[in-house]
């Protein structure tokens, strides 16, 4: 097998701007895989829920909703697109109303199991970098190689910040990562946490090509040794 294409399952968790995407995409480029970004699920999922009005609390109604909901995920060289009922919505599940909603309607369970379903089933060949908050721990414990990404808040909310173009505060980009932070890791369901087998990388004071160079190095040894 040649070392730019493998069957493997690489999972990427870690909370809200640590370059989950960034280093998903620059690893799936490298080595050949199709990367799939299951945030865009959650969010195109709230997109929907806030379109009708829907509060993102109420578990009974967004359970309804799920069940005549279609969601898929495009892997393409220059990130996921994402279709939600057949539409286009990759911009639209960008904007903050949306990122605030994504982390409300993920914490109810049978929404997190629709969802995990629906990544095992598009990650079921293999061949894929997929990151998340519970690809390790959750959707593919086997993985491959798993790694929890982290970096300190200030750092991700700078670099946010930065990616925004300067949008805003720094100061309120901060708060937001750490309300999110808070709900992701302390659900009831599936929280975000390291597997107990994932390598952590703290990326405070990496440079993205460093971080990626060292899951470059965990991913060649792995192949090497199959
Ligand atoms: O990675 P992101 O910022 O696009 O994710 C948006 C929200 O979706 C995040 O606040 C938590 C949720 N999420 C999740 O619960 N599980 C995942 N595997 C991916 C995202």
């Amino acid at each position: 097998m040649s070392q730019d294409h493998c069957p493997l399952i690489i999972a990427i968790d870690g909370p809200a701007g640590a370059g989950k995407s960034t280093v998903a995409a620059r690893l799936a480029a490298r080595f050949g895989l199709l990367n799939l970004e299951t945030g865009a699920m959650y969010r195109a999922f709230a997109l929907k829920a806030l379109t009708q009005g829907l509060d993102p609390g109420n578990a009974d109604a967004l359970e309804q909703l799920a069940a005549g909901t279609q969601i898929q995920l495009l892997p393409t060289p220059s990130g996921n697109r994402v279709l939600l009922d057949g539409e286009d919505v990759t911009a639209r599940i960008r904007q903050p109303e949306v990122t605030y909603a994504a982390s409300q309607v993920s914490v109810h369970p049978a929404i997190r199991r629709w969802m995990v379903d629906l990544q095992r089933q598009l990650g079921a060949k293999g061949g894929i970098v997929m990151e998340g908050r519970d690809i390790g721990t959750v959707v593919f414990p086997h993985a491959d190689i798993k790694i929890f990404l982290d970096a300190s808040p200030e750092a991700r909310s700078e670099r946010r910040y930065a990616q925004s173009g300067g949008a805003g505060s720094q100061q309120a980009v901060l708060q937001e990562i750490r309300e999110r932070d808070e709900r992701d890791r302390t659900r009831a369901q599936s929280p975000l946490r390291p597997a107990a087998d994932a390598v952590v990388i703290d990326s405070t004071s990496l440079t993205l090509d460093e971080v990626v160079a060292k899951i470059e190095a965990l991913i060649t040894a792995r192949m090497a040794a199959r």
